[in-house]
C-alpha cells in the first residue's frame, strides 16, 4: 500500500508538479508537431513554409552557419530539387569567398551564412539546445510524455510577447512569458501576415511560429526520420532474435530436462 502511494505521489509530481514549476518560471505551450512520436515525420510543406519565414524574417539577424544549403534537397527535408536549391541560394544569400577575396552569390555547397548582427545567437542547433521544459529536476519527463521540446520553446518565445517594453543601460528589453527571466532583447519578430505563403496557408503569428520552429527542428536534426526508421527496424530485429533464442534454449535443454524427469 505504502509503495502504491509513493508511486502515485511520484507520478503526480512528474505530471503536475512539473507543470506548476514551469508556470512559475516560463510559459511553454504544447504543440502537436507532425514529427513527434515514434513514427512522426516532417511535414514537407510546413518545412518549406518555415524556410520562407526564416529567410524573409529571422535571417536578418540570425545565422544558420552549420546547415549546408544543399541539405534542402536531402530526403526527409523540405524536399526541394537541386535546381530549386541552386536558385534559392543564389537569390537570397551572399557568402565571402577567400579565393576570390570577395563576396559572391551562395551556391548549394555553401552553408547558410553566419550572422552575428545585434548579438542574435545562431539558430542551427537552437531547437535541440533549448527544451520546452525539462520536467522536475531536469529529468526530461515532459519531453518524453508530452513530446515537448525545443520547437515548443521557440513557438512559445515567438508568441510570448506581452507588449511591455523597458530600457536598461541603453538596451530595449521586451517582456516575454516564455523567456527565462521574463525580458528578452529580441524585438517581437512576428506580427502576423509577415510573409505570403505560396500554398495559400494563412500566415497568422501562430502558423508562422509553428512553421519556422518545425523548420528549425529539421535544421537541428535533419536525420530524424532515418533515425526513427533505424530504431524501428532494430526493435523488429531484436524481437525476432529473442524468439529464436528462446526456441533454441528450449530445444537445447529438452534432453537434459527429460533425463532429469525420468531419473
Ligand atoms: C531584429 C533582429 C532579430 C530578428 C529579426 C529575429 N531575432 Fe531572434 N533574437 C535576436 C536577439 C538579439 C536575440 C538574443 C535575445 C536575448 O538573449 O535577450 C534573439 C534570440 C532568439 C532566440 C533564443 C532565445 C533564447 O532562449 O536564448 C530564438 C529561439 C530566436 N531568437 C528565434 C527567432 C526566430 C525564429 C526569428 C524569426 C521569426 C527571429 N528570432 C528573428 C534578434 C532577432
Amino acid at each position: 500500500m505504502i509503495r502504491k502511494i509513493a508511486l502515485a505521489a511520484i507520478a503526480a509530481i512528474a505530471m503536475n508538479g512539473g507543470a506548476a514549476i514551469a508556470a512559475e518560471e516560463s510559459h511553454i505551450e504544447d504543440v502537436s508537431f507532425s514529427f513527434e512520436g515514434p513514427f512522426g515525420t516532417y511535414d514537407r510543406d510546413q518545412l518549406q513554409r518555415g524556410l520562407q519565414v526564416y529567410t524573409e524574417i529571422c535571417a536578418a539577424c540570425h545565422g544558420l552557419r552549420y546547415v549546408p544549403l544543399r541539405t534542402l534537397a536531402d530526403e526527409g527535408g523540405p524536399g526541394y530539387t537541386m535546381d530549386e536549391v541552386r536558385d534559392y541560394a543564389g537569390e537570397h544569400f551572399e557568402v565571402f569567398d577567400p579565393e576570390l577575396d570577395d563576396t559572391r552569390a551562395a551556391i548549394p555547397t555553401d552553408h547558410f551564412p553566419a550572422n552575428t548582427t545585434a548579438g542574435a545567437p545562431d539558430l542551427s542547433l537552437m531547437a535541440k539546445a533549448r527544451a520546452g521544459f525539462h520536467g522536475p529536476y531536469g529529468s526530461g519527463l515532459n519531453q518524453l510524455f508530452k513530446g515537448m521540446g525545443g520547437p515548443e520553446y521557440i513557438v512559445s518565445i515567438l508568441n510570448g510577447y506581452t507588449g511591455e517594453e523597458k530600457e536598461e543601460a541603453g538596451t530595449l528589453f521586451y517582456e516575454n512569458t516564455a523567456f527565462a527571466g521574463g525580458w528578452i532583447s529580441m524585438a517581437p519578430p512576428l506580427y502576423g501576415d509577415d510573409v505570403e505563403y505560396a500554398d495559400g496557408h494563412s500566415a497568422t503569428i501562430h502558423h508562422e511560429a509553428e512553421d519556422v520552429s518545425a523548420f528549425l527542428m529539421w535544421a537541428a536534426e535533419p536525420k530524424l526520420e532515418a533515425r526513427k526508421r533505424a530504431g524501428f527496424i532494430s526493435v523488429i530485429y531484436l524481437t525476432i532474435l529473442t524468439v529464436l533464442l528462446y526456441a533454441t534454449n528450449k530445444r537445447l535443454w529438452k534432453p537434459v530436462k527429460k533425463a532429469a524427469k525420468e531419473a
